[in-house]
């Protein structure tokens, strides 16, 4: 490679409905089960790489935090399996910018390495297809293979790192409905989900929840092709609190959820029981992802913000995939 290249990316971060929780190859990230997820369209990733002949060494530059050594090394080494593709060893400069703030609890490494995968083989000069891009992006962090495709997606767990991809199963206009996302805690988590997923062996019941996992996933696509509000909705519910009963039962045992993040999940049931039809899902954090009807978002955005602890709710429709953009953030 004797020029320098750029391309400048955005993905979208994502919430899952069916979990990627437990893996059964920890270097690939293949899924012990498959997962299905929506692209979060208010919260993304901006991602410039440039494959620049005159550096010595890769550069990384986050606008708004400082990434740690670890952090950076992943990148660097995400970068590598692109550079293994294009059979080059030119280093490259990153630059990356959310849109949403760093730290707030919302999973940030989805979108991060979605848009690192995409720009990476672009600037690279591969042209590499959709399926290929997420099983690039998974191995850079599993659920980051969600962000790569459309709309609502799925992630066939697959038992070879060929197997293991994602792709649309209903486009970003197919259903209007909203992810309102109650930020609860700004710190950082305690426990990292790398680490929270490499315990899930510990818990007795793993293997009931991938049992469980394995048929929710044939529910939750009908019910979203279906539009099928209340089936999407409990069923929902019913894995996402399974994930954290695996969580609770690893050894050590890992408690992601703080006293508001139940006061949400009791004021959800409570909404629902007066006939407000709402349901909740939780990632590996505090804040809750409450799932609304496009036509109640606005009403339960506001009943999440009043609520105590409750520092601020992002309102979310459905995403598309990543997209390639003209503006770069360096020249
Ligand atoms: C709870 O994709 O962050 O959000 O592969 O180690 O980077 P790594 O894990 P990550 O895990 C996401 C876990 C989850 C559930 C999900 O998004 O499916």
């Amino acid at each position: 490679m004797t020029n320098n290249h750029k391309a400048t990316c955005r993905a979208t971060s994502n919430i899952a409905f069916v979990k990627y929780w437990g893996r059964t190859n920890h270097q690939l990230r293949l899924p012990m089960n498959g997962s299905i997820s929506m692209n979060l369209a208010a919260a993304y990733t901006t991602t410039t790489v440039e494959f620049d002949p005159n550096l010595d060494r890769d550069q990384i530059d986050v606008t708004s935090t400082a990434l740690d050594e670890k952090q950076a090394a992943r990148v660097f080494q995400h970068v590598d399996r692109i550079r293994e593709i294009a059979k080059t060893d030119t280093r490259v400069r990153v630059a990356s910018q959310n849109n949403f703030p760093m730290g707030a609890g919302i999973a940030s490494s989805a979108s991060a390495f979605a848009a690192l995968t995409v720009a990476s083989a672009h600037a690279a000069g591969l042209s590499l297809d959709e399926k290929q891009l997420t099983i690039l992006a998974r191995q850079g962090s599993g659920s980051a293979c969600r962000s790569v495709p459309s709309g609502f997606v799925e992630w066939h767990y697959g038992k070879t790192s060929e197997d293991s991809f994602a792709e649309t199963i209903a486009s970003p206009d197919h259903w209007d409905i909203r992810d309102l996302i109650a930020i609860t805690q700004t710190e950082h988590k305690a426990v990292g989900s790398t680490k929270g997923i490499e315990l899930v062996t510990t818990s007795p019941f793993n293997d009931t929840r991938v049992d469980l996992a394995h048929q929710s996933m044939d529910i939750i696509r009908q019910a979203i092709l279906d539009r099928h509000w209340t089936q999407f909705g409990e069923e929902t519910e019913r894995e996402a609190i399974r994930l954290h009963m695996i969580a609770m039962t690893s050894d050590p045992p890992v408690f992601y959820w703080s006293p508001v993040t139940m006061r949400i999940i009791k004021s959800v049931i409570e909404w629902r029981n007066e006939g407000l039809e709402t349901y909740f899902t939780i990632d590996a954090g505090a804040n809750v992802h409450v799932m609304a009807r496009g036509e109640d978002a606005d009403q339960i955005q506001e009943k999440l913000a009043n609520l105590e602890g409750v520092e601020q709710v992002i309102h979310s429709t459905v995403g598309h995939g990543t997209q390639l953009v003209e503006a770069h953030l360096f020249r």
